[in-house]
């Protein structure tokens, strides 16, 4: 399974994930639909599905002029304010063959926020989780609709059960801008610190800091509400 790092607009990503015998491919969060389709011709794959973790404007906003140009393009989400949504899914539900999804209710961001987890059996590469602004680099998306309750639920509780090498693509680049903020509250937190200097050094070889694994290891899932849950995720 290889996954095509998009970014879009201001600090957005989209991604295509590409089953490399039969060339089909999936995108996550198709917010720029010419950019897409763009890149789906360079690699000569044929985009099969839409996956939309949630229904903000900045990924889901091309879903139907996508779902226009693609006759017979299936739109999965988990929330009916997601454009062009034709499949709806639930917690837990599988989709898909060679590549397989699953999908992964994570409110807090939205009401309606869905992760997705993705890999292929028998394959080498590492699985992936496409957490949309559930989970960022050193970070989470801002409470919109859920509660603070519901977001730890999410991050502690939901994706911390994945496997240690999932690589974790996340919705939008504020990696610096999450670091900077977490030392200001744990100003001796030396792990932040070894992230923050990661971040700034990927960032300045001119490409952004996320989604690529830093080099030193796992660190901690942590919530910006006051207590700290020590799970061990790669972000
Ligand atoms: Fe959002």
């Amino acid at each position: 399974m290889k996954v095509k790092v998009i970014p879009v607009l201001e600090d957005n990503y989209m991604y295509l994930l590409i089953e490399e015998r039969s060339r089909d491919a999936v995108a996550v969060d198709a917010a720029v639909p010419k950019r897409l389709l763009d890149i789906v011709r360079r690699e000569a794959v044929e985009l099969r599905a839409l996956l939309t973790t949630h229904h903000h404007w900045d990924h889901a906003r091309g879903n139907e002029e996508l779902a226009r140009l693609c006759p017979g393009l299936r739109v999965f989400g988990a929330d009916e304010r997601i454009g062009g949504l034709t499949h709806p899914v639930t917690h837990g539900q599988e989709l898909f063959g060679s590549i397989r999804v699953r999908c992964l209710r994570t409110p807090g961001h939205t009401s309606g926020h869905v992760c997705y987890f993705a890999w292929e059996d028998e394959s080498p590469d590492a699985p992936a989780l496409f957490s949309g602004d559930a989970l960022l680099v050193g970070g989470c998306g801002r409470l919109c609709e859920g509660s603070a309750e519901q977001m730890l639920s999410s991050l502690t509780g939901v994706l911390p059960a994945l496997p240690r090498d999932t690589k974790v693509f996340c919705g939008h680049e504020c990696t610096v801008r999450n670091l900077k903020f977490a030392l200001k509250v744990e100003p001796d937190n030396e792990a932040a610190k070894q992230k923050l200097a990661w971040a700034k050094v990927s960032g300045s070889a001119g490409a952004r800091a996320a989604p690529r694994l830093p080099p030193h290891g796992p660190c901690r899932v942590r919530s910006h509400f006051g207590k700290y849950e020590k799970k061990d995720l790669k972000v």
